[in-house]
């Protein structure tokens, strides 16, 4: 089985986009072939400022890298050292109905707002489409944000497939881990970069105290009970805790006697202890940038070759192939 998927450098990953995607990256490398990018393509519809990017790029790439991301399992490439995605993006768009794009929700959200979206943002998913098919993907894990664009990429797909009379393109599935499905940031709504709520993976042990003990709680005393499944603190802890763990902290919760002070000092704590072998791994990676540079070339040149293929079946598909 092919599994791909594509993280955007947009910011500093956190704990909703590790939880949400890369770990789940990272569990799948193991056992199928793996295909994971980082979406530069993508990114410059927000991304205006060329060294912003190349930062973006380079932190993404040590974060995966540290993590887990093991290059000898899965191929990590940058998006854009495969030119032939934008290639297949344009065979598709020539057949994708507006009405499919207008209500995907990057354009959506911004358009409901009166921003101006410009056709970058509209296409989107196009270029995600292309991404995804270009592999013969066939399983895509993301978080539950993203389904929507791989039901497009399916629709695409399945009317190419359709409108040439062949079978060019594989439709692929998405994965969830239902589970984190939605990371709580610390002022209780999703974790987003747009949002402003987030814990990056790699802040400073400082930061990273700070910005836990800056989540958002109700405010029972710490005589009070209090329960457990409405805390995003718990929520959060879940995440880092064994089932023991959980147990014993949901005990407490529930007696009373604790406070919201010390609850966040158990999430804090299990959560550097999570990170503190990919934080080591990241401090050596950053001293040998070109390793990284060469992990993500060897990366590409194995993409392209996979890719070469299928756009060479969709070009003779759609008659763009040698005429006389
Ligand atoms: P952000 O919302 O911070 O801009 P992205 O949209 O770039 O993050 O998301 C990258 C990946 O991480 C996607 O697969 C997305 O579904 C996942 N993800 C992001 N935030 C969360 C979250 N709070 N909970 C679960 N998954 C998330
Ligand atoms: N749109 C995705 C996001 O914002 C990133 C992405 C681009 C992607 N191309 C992809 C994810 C292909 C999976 C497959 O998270």
């Amino acid at each position: 089985m092919k599994i791909l998927s594509g993280i955007q450098p947009t910011g500093r990953f956190h704990w909703g986009n590790y939880f949400g995607a890369i770990r789940q990256y990272i569990d799948l490398q193991d056992n199928e072939q793996a295909f994971y990018f980082i979406a530069d393509y993508h990114a410059l519809t927000t991304v205006r400022e060329p060294e912003t990017l190349r930062g973006y790029v380079r932190d993404a790439a040590l974060d995966l890298l540290a993590l887990g991301l093991d290059p000898a399992k899965a191929t990590l490439f940058r998006q854009s050292d495969v030119p032939e995605v934008t290639e297949l993006t344009w065979l598709l768009m020539t057949l994708t109905q507006m009405h499919l794009l207008e209500k995907c929700h990057a354009y959506k959200d911004k358009k409901a707002k009166g921003l101006a979206a410009d056709a970058g943002l509209f296409t989107y998913p196009v270029l995600m489409a292309a991404d995804i098919l270009l592999y013969d993907s066939d399983v895509v894990p993301v978080g539950l944000d993203q389904v929507q664009h791989i039901e497009v990429t399916r629709d695409i797909a399945a009317r190419f497939n359709n409108m040439y009379g062949v079978e060019a393109l594989k439709l692929p599935d998405a994965k969830v881990v239902e589970s984190a499905a939605k990371v709580p940031g610390i002022d209780g709504e999703k974790m987003s970069k747009s949002y402003n709520n987030t814990i990056e993976l790699f802040e400073t042990p400082k930061r990273t105290k700070k910005k836990v003990n800056s989540i958002k709680t109700d405010s029972k005393t710490v005589e009070e009970p209090k329960d457990p499944e409405t805390c995003s603190v718990f929520t959060l802890y879940k995440l880092f805790a064994t089932q023991e763990q959980q147990d014993a902290l949901t005990e407490r919760y529930r007696a009373g006697g604790m406070g919201y002070g010390e609850a966040k000092g158990a999430l804090y704590e299990a959560a550097m202890e999570h990170f503190a072998e990919a934080r080591e791994r990241r401090e050596k990676l950053e001293q040998d940038p070109s390793t990284v540079e060469d992990i993500l070339r060897a990366g590409a040149t194995k993409a392209r070759e996979v890719g070469r293929e299928v756009l060479d079946r969709c070009r003779a598909a759609c008659g763009l192939t040698a005429t006389f």
